[in-house]
C-alpha cells in the first residue's frame, strides 16, 4: 500500500472533483490530466468532494466504456457516467442502474497537513 499526495484539499471546494493520471506500482505517481485510455500501468484516478464535506477517491474510467465519470454528473455521494447514464456509489464504486453492471475501484483518502492523500494498493475490489 502506498500514499500518493494528489493535490491540496483548499483547491477541491464543497461538490467539486479533482482527476488526475496516476502512474501505478511501488512508487505511484501523479502524471498528469486523466485520460480514457491512458498508457500501460496507469489510470484516471478522481478525487470527490461532496457538498457535505465528505471526501472520497475512485478510478475515473466507467467500468462500461472508455468515459471519465469526473466529466460526469456528481450529485450526493455519486457519479453519473455520460455515456450511458450509470450512476456510480463513491464510497463502494457499485454502479446503482445499468448499462454498468461491474464496479470501479475505490481508494482510502485521507486530509494530511492539508493535502488529500489516498492509499494505493488498498482498493476495495481487488484486495488479497
Ligand atoms: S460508458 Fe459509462 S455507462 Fe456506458
Amino acid at each position: 500500500m502506498s500514499s500518493l499526495v494528489i493535490g491540496s484539499a483548499d483547491e477541491i471546494g464543497l461538490g467539486e472533483v479533482r482527476s488526475v493520471q496516476v502512474r501505478l506500482g511501488t512508487e505511484p505517481e501523479v502524471i498528469g490530466e486523466p485520460e480514457e485510455q491512458g498508457p500501460p500501468g496507469t489510470t484516471a484516478i478522481v478525487v470527490a468532494h461532496t457538498e457535505d464535506g465528505q471526501w472520497f477517491a475512485l478510478n475515473d474510467v466507467c467500468s462500461h466504456g472508455p468515459v471519465l465519470l469526473s466529466e460526469g454528473d456528481f450529485e450526493g455521494c455519486t457519479l453519473e457516467c455520460w455515456g450511458h447514464g450509470s450512476r456510480f456509489d463513491l464510497a463502494t464504486g457499485v454502479p446503482q442502474n445499468l448499462p454498468a453492471d461491474q464496479p470501479v475501484a475505490t481508494y482510502p483518502v485521507a486530509i494530511e497537513d492539508g493535502q488529500v492523500v489516498i492509499e494505493i494498493g488498498q482498493d476495495s475490489h481487488d484486495q488479497a
